[in-house]
């Protein structure tokens, strides 16, 4: 029996993408309430979910663990000094001794063959808790974020179709599930980066087929003037523009992207829609946004946060609990 593994949003169908979120919200109210869902209340109970982290986290370290404590399980965390992973074992190791004695592996890596790896020799699920190409826990967490704000829409399909996000900044990790995820559901997604750092040609072809894979895909649109990308859009967001790893690189970087920081006045030159609002999926730095939007009205960056933890429970459910049936 071969596990499903849950590395990228392009693993998901536009269909069940729509389940995860939908669930992720069916759960956040019912737990809320006080009430823990049936078919979740003591589902990991005796077992052992691997989290090996190569690098730091906050949202992603304490949602899953929280999630799979929700779940009645024991999350085991494995920072990069703690397992022998990277140093003195390797990955085809590793992989099948964990995966020998846990129900799950969520990884935290560097490129994304590493979390690839461990999945190929993996005997239990493994999840992607971010590499250098993908973020997709952040983004079935992000669309829960959107879809709050059409509530009706959470009981059927996302209903999103049409939206326009407008990203401002690097593209990286975070972006490039965002962009699967928006072209299956339907969703423009308008990219502003500096020249020199758009999205690369390998990562388009991905992306074009997440669209193919829907009836009524979203669209891509690149550009490197960041109000072109702003017009009409519902969502502004960002993320560092130096992301971990590329920390030598920091001042090339400040420097390449001067000018794309997300301020109401470029909302405002770039002719966003009048309720538009600011999402991130933080860490956040003052560069890439200004303190007034990240910390005014506009801003539902910690909601965002906090939907961190209702989409590991979902994904735990779906990966882990139904063994990749995703219902
Ligand atoms: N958004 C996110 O993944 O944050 P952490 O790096 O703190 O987990
Ligand atoms: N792009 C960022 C996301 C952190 C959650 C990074 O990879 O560091």
């Amino acid at each position: 029996f071969a596990p499903r593994h849950f590395l990228s949003i392009a693993d998901l169908t536009p269909t069940e993408l729509v389940t995860l979120v939908r669930n992720a919200h069916q759960h956040k109210t019912a737990i809320k309430s006080g009430s823990t869902p049936a078919n979740l209340n003591g589902a990991l109970s005796g077992k052992t979910v691997a989290m090996t982290f190569s690098k730091r986290s906050t949202r992603t370290r304490v949602s899953t663990e929280g999630a799979v404590v929700a779940l009645g399980g024991h999350p085991m965390f494995l920072g990069k000094d703690d397992i022998q992973l990277g140093v003195n074992e390797s990955l085809y190791d590793t992989s099948v001794i964990i995966s020998s004695m846990t129900s799950a592996i969520v990884a935290r890596v560097n490129k994304h063959s590493d979390v690839a790896g461990l999945a190929k020799h993996s005997s239990v699920p493994v999840i992607n808790a971010l590499c250098d190409l993908y973020h997709p826990l952040q983004i079935i967490a992000d669309f829960l974020t959107i879809a709050e704000t059409h509530p009706a829409s959470l009981h059927s399909s996302l209903g999103l179709e049409g939206m326009k996000i407008a990203w401002i900044g690097d593209a990286n990790n975070v972006l490039f599930d965002m962009c699967i995820a928006a072209a299956k559901l339907g969703v423009d997604l308008a990219v502003a980066t500096p020249k020199g750092y758009s999205i690369p040609p390998f990562m388009k072809e991905i992306i074009q087929s997440a669209a193919a894979s829907s009836p009524k895909p979203g669209k891509l649109i690149e550009t490197n003037i960041p109000e072109e990308a702003v017009k009409n859009a519902d969502i502004l967001v960002t993320d560092t523009w130096v992301s971990m790893g590329q920390e030598e690189e920091t001042a090339k970087r400040l420097k390449d992207f001067a000018g794309f920081q997300i301020t109401s006045e470029l909302a405002k030159r770039g002719g966003a829609k009048e309720g538009w609002q600011f999402m991130h999926c933080l860490p956040r730095h003052a560069e890439e946004v200004s303190d007034e939007v990240f910390y005014g009205p506009r801003s539902v960056v910690f909601r965002e946060g906090e939907n961190r933890l209702w989409s590991a429970i979902s994904a735990l459910e779906a990966f882990v609990v139904n063994k990749g049936e995703i219902v």
